[in-house]
């Protein structure tokens, strides 16, 4: 780790908890959660959000006063605290959902979402992003934003969702939302 997780937790305390919550498990929906992603991947968004091209105005305002220094702490910090399960709130949507995480869509080129981000939803450490545990409205928020691809982009998922119809989008963020 290059950052100091105890500096890292002093910022969030005080800057980041108030959305993000103090134990990384946020309330409201639209404010993810911290799941142990890694460092690096986190590293990433932050960095997008400070360049302008991951574009949501309250986590641009956010980075924009992180150093350099500040990112990596933030980071080391986050990368270490534990997702806590959830439940799915809309388990209507769950066969649905699980088909597509599981198999995708053939019809329409959806691939399975599993192959990359896992069949438990750990994704691949480095690679692709843990999705486990992760509140539902956040992850549809970001299937349509890399599918509308003005505010996130991404050149696979920004394919995947560009494939997808907002009931799958929904369907399979719930069924996300519980793995
Ligand atoms: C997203 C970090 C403060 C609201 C994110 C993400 C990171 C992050 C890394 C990307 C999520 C991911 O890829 O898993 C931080 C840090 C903060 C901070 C380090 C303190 C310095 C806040 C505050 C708010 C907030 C105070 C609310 C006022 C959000 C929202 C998103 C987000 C709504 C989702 C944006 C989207 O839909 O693309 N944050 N955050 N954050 N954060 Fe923060
Ligand atoms: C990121 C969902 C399939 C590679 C994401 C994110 C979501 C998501 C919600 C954002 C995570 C966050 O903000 O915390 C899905 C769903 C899939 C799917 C629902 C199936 C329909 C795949 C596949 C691959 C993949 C098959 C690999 C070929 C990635 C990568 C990122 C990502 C590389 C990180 C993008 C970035 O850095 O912004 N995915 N995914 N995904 N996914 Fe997927």
């Amino acid at each position: 780790s290059k950052g100091d997780p105890v500096k890292g937790k002093q910022i969030v305390d005080t800057v980041c908890a108030a959305c993000h919550g103090a134990d990384g498990n946020s309330v409201a929906s639209a404010n993810p959660t911290r799941r142990g992603n890694t460092e690096a991947y986190l590293l990433t968004q932050l960095k997008n959000f400070k360049a302008g091209t991951r574009n949501n105005p309250t986590m641009m305002g956010m980075a924009a006063t992180l150093s350099d220094a500040d990112m990596l702490n933030v980071t080391a910090y986050f990368s270490q605290q534990k997702p806590k399960a959830r439940e799915a709130s809309d388990k209507t949507q769950m066969p649905l959902g699980k088909k597509i995480y599981q198999a995708g869509n053939s019809y329409t080129h959806v691939p399975a979402c599993m192959a990359c981000h896992g069949p438990a939803g750990k994704g691949i450490p480095d690679q692709f992003p843990r999705l486990g545990s992760q509140h539902a409205a956040y992850i549809a928020k970001q299937l349509n934003d890399f599918k509308v691809g003005t505010a996130r982009k991404n050149p696979t998922m920004s394919d995947i969702a560009s494939r997808m119809s907002d009931a799958e989008m929904k369907a399979v963020a719930e069924y996300i939302s519980g793995l």
